[in-house]
């Protein structure tokens, strides 16, 4: 792969979108390289992902607007579709994705992060959609999932205006967890990985799927959706062992795999 690698460690998968000339644009081989790299995942031992950007500036600064630039109206859309396909992919991955975001997210970029389960950014990140500047609309989902994220009326001011916030703000709206210094970043994300790593691998991905599915039913059916996935923890190695643990008093065990502790 050119523009994307790929580590794990243990538990805990790495992907570092890696075209740093460019601050990380995502043109359609990256889009095709990340979309080959989600599919190659080992599922059995990987629990949770990480993905961000190479060096200290940018996460990733938005599609390609060089490759943009001479598309016809059919191919935009084409092109549309490929981002939206894989990063519907990213968002109801089967486990966790943290995404850490270490400069600017602008475009496509705000979008990518905003397909992961978490954000959590460096203190120079820069969030935005400054896509009617560049005379399109926002293209891999942004128009969609800031709204669902930050609230209509916050969505609208940024999109409309083409206004580009800092981490601060970003914190203070909610489309980020939380802010650190660049070099305290990565480790906070590995940090966080690996606390959701440590937990019920089963639950936490039943976790995913009822709050991901639930958000777009209406409360009866959601709450439906929920009882059958609490449903189908029971009687698993997860639930017999993390109960179990709490049953027998052992408070070793109890303070190292209680499946929920740190939920
Ligand atoms: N596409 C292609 N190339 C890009 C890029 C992008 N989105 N963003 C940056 N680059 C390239 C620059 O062309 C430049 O390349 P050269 O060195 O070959 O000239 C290199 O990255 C460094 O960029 P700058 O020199 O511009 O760096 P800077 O520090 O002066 O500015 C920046 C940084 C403010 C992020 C600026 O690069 C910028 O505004 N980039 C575009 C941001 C943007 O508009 N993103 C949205 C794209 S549209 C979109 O994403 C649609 C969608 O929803 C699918």
């Amino acid at each position: 792969m050119e523009f994307i690698s790929y580590e794990a460690e243990g538990n805990v998968g790495v992907i570092t979108i890696t075209r740093e000339k460019a601050l990380n644009a995502l043109n359609s081989q990256v889009l095709d390289e990340l979309n080959e790299t989600l599919d190659s995942v080992d599922l059995d031992t990987v629990r949770c992902l990480i993905l961000t950007g190479a060096g200290e500036k940018s996460f990733v600064a938005g599609a390609d607007i060089g490759e943009m630039s001479t598309l016809t109206k059919a191919e935009g859309e084409a092109f549309g579709k490929k981002g939206n396909d894989v990063f519907r992919k990213l968002e109801t991955f089967p486990i966790p994705v943290i995404a850490a975001i270490n400069g600017f997210a602008l475009g496509g970029g705000c979008e990518i992060s905003m397909s992961c389960d978490i954000r959590i950014c460096s203190e120079n990140a820069v969030f935005g959609q400054p896509e009617v500047g560049l005379g399109i609309t926002p293209g891999f989902g942004g128009t969609q999932r800031l709204a669902r994220i930050v609230g209509v009326g916050k969505a609208k001011e940024m999109i409309y205006g083409a206004r580009n916030i800092k981490a601060e703000e970003a914190y203070r709206i909610g489309l980020v967890n939380n802010v650190y210094p660049i070099g305290e970043l990565m480790p906070a994300a590995k940090k966080l990985a690996s606390t959701i790593a440590a937990n019920a691998p089963i639950a936490v991905r039943a976790c995913k799927k009822a709050i991901n599915e639930g958000l777009d039913a209406a409360m009866d059916d959601a709450i439906v959706i929920e009882e059958k996935l609490f449903g189908s923890c029971f009687e698993t190695e997860d639930q017999k062992a993390g109960m179990g643990n709490f049953l027998e008093k052992d408070k070793e065990k109890k303070l190292k795999v209680v499946p929920f502790k740190n939920m």
